[in-house]
């Protein structure tokens, strides 16, 4: 220690809690953590306010990859991340032999598999299961399964745990198996709005408005994932298609990709490969005839493309404004009409300001009941939240109020609120500022409202 330093100057100041992201950084690590700790939470709550409504039912299965299925014998389907069925029950329609195993961690996705109209338990056993936890071979035998489907599942999970789900699956796929794949490929324009609003975990993974993430894959990424864990890739493509929104007058290029892998060394699925298509990719020069793999983009127009339901979310986020309440107010000769996040969705946000704690309850009625506390004083309330009751209250007596906080979802909302809560003389002697605790530019900001 340097001679005459106060002990305390030396040492290192205490980790601080991110809580907000810094622009361009993107989600903080308290977030991250808390995304991937509550996953099946916000799944389970995305089926609580969507139900059966938010995918369409996939019948491109049997059309994209029908000669993997053969309606003669009683195949075992397994289906990962089933949600409400959207992919079993047209297969189940169109291969009535086959008997379907679908898990899903969410266990109201499970419940409204099992409500469906056509979920009978001779085809189909529907069980709550997390893939990146729970033993696959506890529910099913192993080397059992002739073809599992992973539609739109791989990328709700993080890549740390990609590996466990892969090495989980397999183990329940027959050696002569396949796993057939569709989900995001990177590039897909969701993928940049995404970016563009700063909700990028890590690379090429991002978590939407409503705490559900998503992945997007590139091919050389998903190749080196599946043969790392056991899997020889059998087909690959990357697809695009254009997608047309006449409403908003918008043209979204989408790209997904879409994949078969079968176990390495085992007897891999060869039914398939007389496929018009596959013998006419084989024609090219310089292809291996084991894999058919077509990393260029395959522009398809007839297609069907089922990423587009999720556009809505994906692109424009889903806002906040779609899910509030209003909670009525009374204080003395106050009363307020607060328009919050409602209950159901709070622990699905980012933010802690969409809410009205009971903090700011107690302090506005302290305010309201003590006006003098403020009399004449410039005040400035911190980590306002959307509420503003008590930068409101103040008003009463003091010069002038700066409410300020660092999210920018609970700023608007705040505004919303002191717009339809003050009126004229007090409405003239509050503003409200974007304040990010330690951010030199909103300091200064603020600092300018008087
Ligand atoms: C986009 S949905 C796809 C649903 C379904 N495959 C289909 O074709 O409609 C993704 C599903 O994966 C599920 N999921 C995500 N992570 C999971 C995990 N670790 N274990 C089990 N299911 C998971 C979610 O609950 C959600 O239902």
């Amino acid at each position: 220690m340097a001679s005459g330093a106060h002990p305390l100057e030396q040492q290192e100041p205490p980790p601080r809690l991110q809580i907000y992201s810094t622009s361009s950084a993107g989600v903080s690590p308290f977030w991250k953590e808390k995304y991937e700790r509550d996953a099946k939470k916000y799944w389970d709550v995305f089926y609580k306010r969507h139900q059966d409504r938010f995918f369409k039912d996939r019948h491109y299965l049997d059309k994209e990859w029908g000669c993997y299925f053969s309606a003669a014998e009683r195949q075992v389907i397994l289906e990962v991340g089933c949600g409400v069925g959207n992919t079993i029950f047209p297969l189940v329609a169109t291969y009535p032999e086959i008997f379907v195993y679908a898990c899903d961690f969410s266990p109201r996705a499970i419940e409204l598999v099992k409500t469906h109209k056509d979920f009978k338990e001779t085809s189909v056993s529907a069980f709550v299961c997390d893939l990146t936890v729970d033993d696959l071979s506890k529910q099913i035998p192993p080397s059992s399964v002739d073809i599992i489907t992973m539609i739109f599942v791989l990328s709700a999970v993080s890549p740390e745990k990609m590996p466990v789900v892969l090495q989980n699956v397999r183990k329940v796929l027959k050696p002569n198996g396949c796993v057939l794949f569709r989900d995001y490929a990177n590039g897909d324009l969701a993928q940049e709005r995404f970016t563009c609003k700063d909700q990028m975990i890590s690379d090429n993974f991002y978590v939407r408005g409503d705490g559900t993430r998503a992945y997007y894959f590139a091919d050389e990424f998903l190749t080196n994932l599946f043969k790392e864990n056991g899997f020889d890739v059998q087909e690959l493509d990357i697809c695009c298609k254009q997608v047309e929104n006449r409403s908003r007058e918008l043209v979204m290029n989408r790209r997904w990709i879409q994949a078969v892998f079968h176990i390495a060394d085992g007897a891999k699925s060869s039914s398939c490969i007389e496929t018009a298509q596959e013998a006419a990719f084989l024609d090219q020069e310089n292809v291996k005839p084991e894999v058919k793999k077509n990393v260029l983009d395959r522009v398809v127009n007839n297609s069907e493309i089922d990423i587009s339901e999720g556009v809505a979310a994906d692109m424009f986020g889903i806002s906040p404004s779609s899910d509030n309440e209003i909670i009525n107010i009374n204080l003395r000769d106050w009363t307020f009409k607060i328009n919050v996040l409602s209950k159901e969705y709070q622990h699905t946000c980012r933010s802690t300001g969409l809410m009205l704690w009971e903090s700011a309850r107690f302090m506005a009625s302290v305010l309201a009941a003590n006006p003098t506390i403020v009399a004449r004083k410039k005040v400035l309330e911190l980590g306002c939240g959307c509420g503003g009751i008590c930068s409101m209250v103040a008003t009463k007596s003091c010069d002038l109020v700066v409410a300020t906080d660092g999210d920018e979802y609970a700023l608007e909302l705040l505004t919303k609120n002191i717009k339809s809560n003050l009126k004229l003389p007090f409405l003239a002697k509050l503003t409200t500022k974007r304040l990010e605790w330690g951010n030199r530019d909103h300091i200064e900001a603020s600092k300018g409202s008087e």
